[in-house]
């Protein structure tokens, strides 16, 4: 029997109201086209929801990463909800559809993209994270911490078959390059990337050769892609997305979510322009509301069963996370004190891809040379 393969694939096409959530329809029209390429034996199953105002698609079937059939299914899906969203003239409807006809891969048209795909183990945990009004690099200290931190997951101790650690696949985003790194052997060099999050971003993680899980397939799945690159303009943030397979051999599900107690600084919220706390919350708060944010993340735990999704728990749905919230909106007050100055707005090279530029330009000409005035003297 083939692998199993687990695809979560999500695009902004439209929100409502503003950049807040999405609007039910949306999420109908998705439900339908998945059950009818269920129905047809694309898919093995899916579920569809939302994290803010991202349409999320995860799906379950045997055609391995990268399946043309399967990135059609969730384009076309996507395109058959932007038209809907314009309809009703949604917050910028079709805003992730950066291209006009599909290519064989959704890769590089906007939607952002995480798949694994493995052999189904006896039992199959695994968490999709869904985060808004953020950037991919937003996963790097949480990944860092459930595959390498001794003092987040308690298995890379007392565990024989996570002992050995991981594996740690790192892109270079600017320079399009990709680096292999192991923890804890690598621990220092891999932190020296990966805390530049805007650059450098964790894209999966490895079991180590040798372990109980085949090295070959990613234990975890992060996407990457960034919208500017494709746009070439500011449309909106990359608010990505994660799959984290547990236990037997991987960190435990307790381990896999433990990092979002603490709600670190992330890029993204008002304008994608802003550092503040990311907050984890349940689906019902899964709405970015205040400046547009905090900036958010939800967990949704599944089992899967010959590749019915069994499940999910909405994993922050739970009180053990209240001082996280508390903690990120003290925060997140704090840093808005700071209105347009840094480091609350983004240092200036990271403001290249928003509005800002278009403001500066006009000051340009207005610019007199102080060593020419020097001379002048
Ligand atoms: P496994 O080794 O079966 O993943 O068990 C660890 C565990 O569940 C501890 O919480
Ligand atoms: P999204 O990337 O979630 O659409 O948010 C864009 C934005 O500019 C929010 O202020
Ligand atoms: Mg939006
Ligand atoms: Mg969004």
């Amino acid at each position: 029997m083939a692998k199993i393969t687990i695809s979560v694939i999500k695009a902004d096409v439209g929100g409502f109201p503003g950049h807040v959530d999405v609007h039910p329809r949306l999420m109908e029209i998705a439900r339908k086209r998945l059950s009818e390429a269920k129905k047809k034996k694309t898919i093995i199953d899916f579920y569809v929801t939302h994290c803010g105002d991202d349409l999320q698609l995860i799906m379950t079937h045997r055609k391995g990463v990268d399946s043309q059939s399967i990135h059609k299914l969730a384009w076309d899906t996507f395109v058959a909800a932007t038209a809907i969203a314009k309809e009703m003239k949604l917050y910028g409807a079709g805003q992730d559809i950066l291209k006009d006809a599909f290519s064989g891969n959704i890769r590089g048209m906007g939607p952002g993209i995480a798949e694994v795909e493995f052999e189904e183990r006896k039992s199959d945990p695994f968490v999709v994270f869904m985060m808004d009004k953020t950037e991919p690099g937003a996963f790097n200290l949480p990944m860092y911490k459930i595959f390498a931190d001794p003092f987040n997951t308690a298995g890379l101790v007392i565990d024989p078959t996570c002992h050995a650690g991981f594996r740690f696949e790192v892109w270079d985003i600017l320079e399009h390059k990709k680096i292999v790194m192991d923890a804890p052997e690598e621990t220092y060099d891999i932190l020296a990337m990966i805390g530049a999050k805007s650059r450098y971003v964790i894209k999966r993680v490895f079991p180590k050769p040798g372990s109980k899980v085949p090295e070959k397939e990613a234990a975890a799945c992060i996407s990457t892609e960034k919208l500017y690159e494709i746009a070439g303009e500011y449309v909106g943030k990359d608010d990505p997305v994660a799959i984290v397979r547990c236990q037997s051999g991987l960190p435990a599900l307790g381990e896999v979510i433990e990092p979002f107690t603490f709600p670190h600084l992330v890029s993204g919220w008002m304008r994608g322009s802003h550092n503040g706390p990311i907050m984890p919350v349940d689906q019902k708060h899964a709405r970015c509301t205040r400046f547009d944010g905090p900036p958010r993340v939800m967990a949704l735990g599944f089992q899967i069963a010959d590749g019915d999704l069994i499940g999910p728990v909405d994993l922050f749905d739970d009180p053990a996370f209240d001082g996280a919230r508390t903690k990120s909106w003290e925060v997140a007050d704090y840093m808005r004190r700071h209105g347009p100055f840094e480091p609350h707005r983004l240092p200036m090279e990271d403001m290249e891809y928003t509005t800002l530029p278009g403001v500066m330009k006009k000051l340009h000409d207005r610019f007199e040379d102080l060593d020419k005035i020097e001379q002048k003297k």
